[in-house]
């Protein structure tokens, strides 16, 4: 007979239908009892469906059965919310000034190198009127669910993604909604989904103070934000807007991300400032917070980002990023 160590290691690593991802992973394994030829397993049902619950049963059986022969195993089911078992350790938002500078882009390619370095990584698209983080990733399918929540999709690198844009019939479809209905999809997002186990949630934010980040703020409990910014910017105007809304809801700045820096002429090397001079260390300083990268205007990530594989996305300049992220993120209690 297995020891309870051993069957609950088996179980464990079954993955979930639909998430791809173990019950231990999504916190979904509440308790296993081993004793006299017995193994008594409770799952929490958070937005697992019947039939789901059924495969999973079986499946917990059939684990149980190979290191446990003869064992008589009994798999029970017990109510529970995503609320419940989900354990975010930190959530990140990602915010700018204006509209169109690579918010977005900023929030998949920090879910990219954080999922590259091994960790936990969700993308919760709080940009409701216009969501682009589905597209990136190349995701097309609808999420399942029960009637307890709803069970994010999950990208070729395991990153967990939950967005309006995939719960259209049709992703062209317009969302124009009010502010409280948007607010009121952002919670839900945030509490209706089963993250899981998470070391990293990063929300991409809609442009602007408006409705929308105010409830991010107020509804996530966001450890702090990652600005984004162009040289186009004016930088006071940036960083005042991001830091009166910062102090005002009291988060932690973790760092300005220089969008669209500059451009490289693929025959000479030259490094052509398109937008302007840079002002990424302007905008850094008078946040007070490091300036994490000046990410160059690059036509093959605008590719791969049209093509949904924002995950193939590698360069020098992006491995720098990953670094200082990790490195800011990793340090910040
Ligand atoms: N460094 C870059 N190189 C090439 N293309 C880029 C770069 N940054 C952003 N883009 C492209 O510019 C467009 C706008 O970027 P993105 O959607 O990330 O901006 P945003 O700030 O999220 O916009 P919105 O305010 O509308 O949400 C996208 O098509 C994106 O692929
Ligand atoms: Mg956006």
């Amino acid at each position: 007979m297995a020891n309870q160590d051993e069957v609950t290691k088996a179980i464990g690593e079954l993955l979930v239908p639909g998430v791809g991802r173990s019950l231990i992973d999504l916190n979904l394994l509440k308790s296993v009892e081993v004793a006299d030829g017995k193994v008594n397993v409770t799952v929490a049902d958070a937005a697992i469906g019947p039939g789901t619950q059924e495969w999973i049963k079986t499946k917990i059986e059939a684990a149980v059965e190979k290191i446990a022969d003869g064992a008589q195993i009994t798999t029970e089911f017990v109510a529970a919310k995503p609320m419940d078992v989900n354990q975010v350790t930190k959530v990140v938002a990602i915010m700018s000034g204006k509209g169109g500078v690579g918010k977005s882009l900023v929030t998949g390619l920090s879910a990219v190198a954080l999922a590259r370095q091994g960790k936990s990584v969700g993308i919760l698209d709080a940009d409701i009127t216009g969501p682009s983080i589905p597209k990136m990733f190349g995701m097309k399918t609808r999420p399942i669910g029960s009637e307890s929540g709803i069970l994010p999709i999950i990208s070729h690198l395991g990153i967990e993604v939950m967005s309006i844009n995939l719960m259209l019939e049709d992703e062209h479809e317009a969302v124009i909604w009010r502010g409280p209905v948007i607010s009121g999809a952002i919670k839900q997002f945030w509490e209706e989904v089963l993250w899981g186990k998470l070391d990293y949630l990063f929300v991409d934010l809609p442009p602007g103070t408006a409705d929308a980040p105010l409830t991010v703020m107020q509804t996530l409990p966001v450890a702090g934000v990652v600005i984004v910014s162009t040289p186009q910017d004016l930088a006071s105007m940036v960083v005042r807007k991001a830091v009166t809304m910062s102090h005002k809801i009291g988060k932690k700045i973790f760092g300005v991300v220089e969008n669209m820096s500059y451009l490289e002429i693929p025959e000479t090397g030259k490094k052509m400032e398109l937008f302007g001079k840079s002002r990424g260390q302007e905008v850094a300083d008078a946040a007070n917070a490091p300036l994490l990268a000046q990410l160059p205007i690059d036509p093959k990530l605008a590719a791969l980002c049209d093509a949904g594989d924002v995950e193939k996305y590698s360069t020098p300049e992006f491995d720098a990023f990953s670094k200082n992220l990790t490195k800011v993120l990793e340090s910040a209690e």
